[in-house]
């Protein structure tokens, strides 16, 4: 049976490029996450190919706050293309891998002053500006250093997006912008001899399942981009940001209203951005910042079943009219923040038995006390679909986790942050160490000095 080009089932087993995670999974401690290089490698091959080959001109920066593991970033920097980030924190992980300061696109909405100098100092590609107030901000501190500052400005265009409201970021979301006072923010930098314009930035959103919001951007930013240049000041780029969606539903036809099934390929985004620039602007360089496109299908969740019990269901007057089987694994929220943070669904398989029918409805649960620590079902129901005789020492696997998982592992009930490795070169190595006891409490101070003086004594007057 196989499952796509590098998911397949061999001995009633789920083998994810070439390792059999249930045999890996009784040699290493559940819950860890699999990162496979050669799916990393190829997702890079196809943006790279989708886009430079419509228009030449592209440049492509991974969004970092999909997957900052250092590993990850290594291979992403050795798949050639540039890099995205977002804090100083991030910027600081990127040069520790190597990437060189053309090579890093500064973003963030709340940016520090101190990360402003960072960036201006490391002579990153470009600061990327969200606020006026921020424009003015980087101004003081770029004149402060003696240096003019690379920025791109991100304009809220004002275009709908339809995918999950916590990923919307523009058309009434915070970020970037507003569409009304963009020309004068331009005309303010293009002025400042501390500030050195170079381009507009529209990152619409995340999981954007649809073209229609990109073809509307991309043609907004073109008419800001021609009316900065109708006063005179030329912009050297556009960079579209990321937010292409990948499929976490699996369906023939995808329902327009559910944004886990998407039904896009890279290439449809790259023919709808590129012709809308090749129309207009063909000269014009383009950026990207892709981050789930990229990560996403890389990595799998493996976790183990440890519990298991059937409950009844009742109805208004306490009658039990019905069985729900329970299964709890390994890893909740504190492993997939996203699932209940966003709700978010990620398609599950029992890999022990990956050659039986799932037939079977289970209700699926994580670890936590928390009672909104179970995972949604599958089809809109509340029900994940096992093989019947699932039980607790079956292995369940989580497609799809590469992006935004890693990132938001938490210790939540105190139990460690989980590791993870990755299949590279046909051997599975290991990319991050599971949290140790020691770890989940290195920054608890039991009996710390005091950080302010004592307050004194109300006098007796
Ligand atoms: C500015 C910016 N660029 C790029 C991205 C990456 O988006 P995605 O992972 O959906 O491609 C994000 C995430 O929302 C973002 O805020």
């Amino acid at each position: 049976m196989v499952l796509d080009e590098d998911i397949t089932v061999e001995g009633g087993h789920l083998v994810f490029d070439g390792v059999d995670v249930v045999d890996l999974a009784r040699r290493v401690a559940t819950p860890f996450f699999l990162f496979s290089s050669r799916r990393l490698r190829r997702n890079v091959s196809a943006m790279v190919e989708a886009f430079t080959s419509r228009h030449p001109d592209t440049e492509i920066f991974f969004a970092s706050k999909a997957c900052s593991n250092l590993w990850f970033l290594d291979q992403v920097r050795r798949a050639g293309i540039n890099i995205e980030v977002n804090s100083g924190g991030e910027l600081w992980k990127a040069q520790r891998v190597g990437f060189a300061p053309w090579q890093i696109v500064f973003n963030g909405v709340a940016k520090t002053r101190d990360e402003i100098g960072s960036a201006v100092q490391a002579g990153v590609r470009a600061l990327v500006v969200d606020s006026v107030y921020e424009l003015e901000r980087i101004a003081e501190v770029a004149g402060a250093l003696g240096v003019s500052a690379a920025v791109d400005l991100r304009v809220d265009v004002n275009v709908p997006t339809f995918t999950h409201p916590g990923l919307v970021t523009a058309h009434g979301g915070k970020a970037g912008i507003d569409l009304d006072d963009a020309l004068a923010a331009f005309s303010f930098a293009f002025a400042h001899e501390a500030l050195d314009p170079r381009g507009l930035h529209l990152h619409v959103g995340s999981q954007i399942t649809g073209i229609e919001p990109y073809v509307a951007a991309v043609g907004k930013g073109l008419d800001l981009i021609e009316a900065v240049a109708a006063g005179g000041l030329r912009l050297d780029h556009l960079n579209a940001g990321g937010g292409f969606a990948i499929p976490y539903r699996e369906a023939t036809v995808c329902d327009p209203d559910d944004y886990f099934c998407a039904p896009l390929a890279i290439n449809d985004y790259a023919v709808a951005v590129c012709g809308v620039i090749a129309r207009r602007r063909p000269d014009l360089k383009l950026m990207l910042e892709p981050g789930r496109s990229i990560a996403g299908t890389t990595a799998l969740l493996v976790t183990t079943i440890e519990n298991t019990k059937v409950k009844g269901l009742r109805d208004a007057a306490g009658r039990r009219v019905g069985d729900e089987c329970w299964l709890t694994v390994d890893a909740g929220s504190n492993t997939l923040l996203e699932h209940t943070n966003y709700g978010w669904y990620f398609r599950s398989v029992a890999a022990s038995r990956a050659d039986e029918p799932a037939d079977a409805p289970f209700r699926l649960a994580g670890p936590l006390c928390d009672g909104g620590d179970v995972f949604a079902g599958d089809d809109d129901t509340p029900y994940r679909r096992f093989p019947a005789a699932t039980a607790p020492g079956d292995v369940v696997v989580f497609f799809d986790v590469g992006a935004y998982s890693l990132e938001m592992m938490n210790p939540y009930n105190a139990r460690p942050r989980a590791a993870a490795y990755a299949v590279q070169d046909g051997r599975v190595v290991p990319i991050r160490l599971a949290d140790t006891l020691d770890d989940m409490v290195a920054a608890d101070v039991v009996s710390g000095r005091p950080v302010l003086p004592a307050a004194e004594p109300p006098g007796e007057d």
